[in-house]
């Protein structure tokens, strides 16, 4: 019972303090050096970010949430973020009702090029609706991942291209565990 109180307790206490918090969400299907140079560049605005994984099983994505997360948390520590702590989270529905949840003041969203624009303004606007109090936070992606995307990625890699240096080299690994399996039991990737 003691132990219940002084829980809620800190949890109060924490929510309750000016914390600047984010959430950085995507789908993630996979990581790659685009989203890392985001986390990195974003992270001095922040004391917490919350990099959300969306659950979105009904894209068939290539990995389960549960795989991206992992390699997520596996490949974050190696992100210089100075003062701001990084947390894996995964959420299914809206993004705004998962930052409104999280206490978050912010949804931090890359922009690589123009062509990123229409779409992350609508989300921007449609989430400001649903959640007037949380602000989404826009970054430049890094010229250099400027054409980089995950479906690109897997686009390039499934047909043997390099993807080296552009997505982590664990997530590099990880698809070609995937595309073992998939080949040994005779599916399409
Ligand atoms: O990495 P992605 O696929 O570009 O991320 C898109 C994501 C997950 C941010 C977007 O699809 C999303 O927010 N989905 C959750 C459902 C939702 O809130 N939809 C309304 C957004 S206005």
């Amino acid at each position: 019972m003691l132990f219940r109180a002084i829980s809620w307790f800190l949890l109060k206490l924490r929510y309750n303090s000016k914390m600047r918090r984010a959430i950085f969400p995507g789908s993630f299907d996979p990581l790659t050096n685009g989203h890392l140079d985001i986390i990195r560049r974003s992270s001095p605005l922040f004391d917490e970010m919350i990099v959300a994984v969306l659950n979105n099983a009904e894209k068939h994505p290539m990995f389960t949430v549960e795989e991206r997360c992992s390699m997520i948390r596996t490949v974050l520590p190696t992100v210089e973020t100075g003062e701001c702590r990084l947390v894996v989270d995964s959420f299914s529905g809206l993004t705004a009702d998962f930052a409104r949840d999280q206490n978050a003041t912010a949804i931090v969203r890359g922009i690589r090029a123009v062509s990123d624009y229409e779409y992350e303004l609508r989300m921007a606007l449609m989430n400001r609706r649903l959640e007037p109090t949380i602000e989404t936070v826009f970054l430049m992606a890094g010229e250099e991942y400027s054409y980089v995307s995950s479906t690109l990625m897997k686009q390039v890699f499934e047909l043997g291209g390099r993807v080296e240096g552009l997505i982590p080299q664990l997530v590099e690994a990880r698809m070609r565990e995937k595309t073992r399996m998939r080949e040994k039991k005779g599916q399409a990737i």
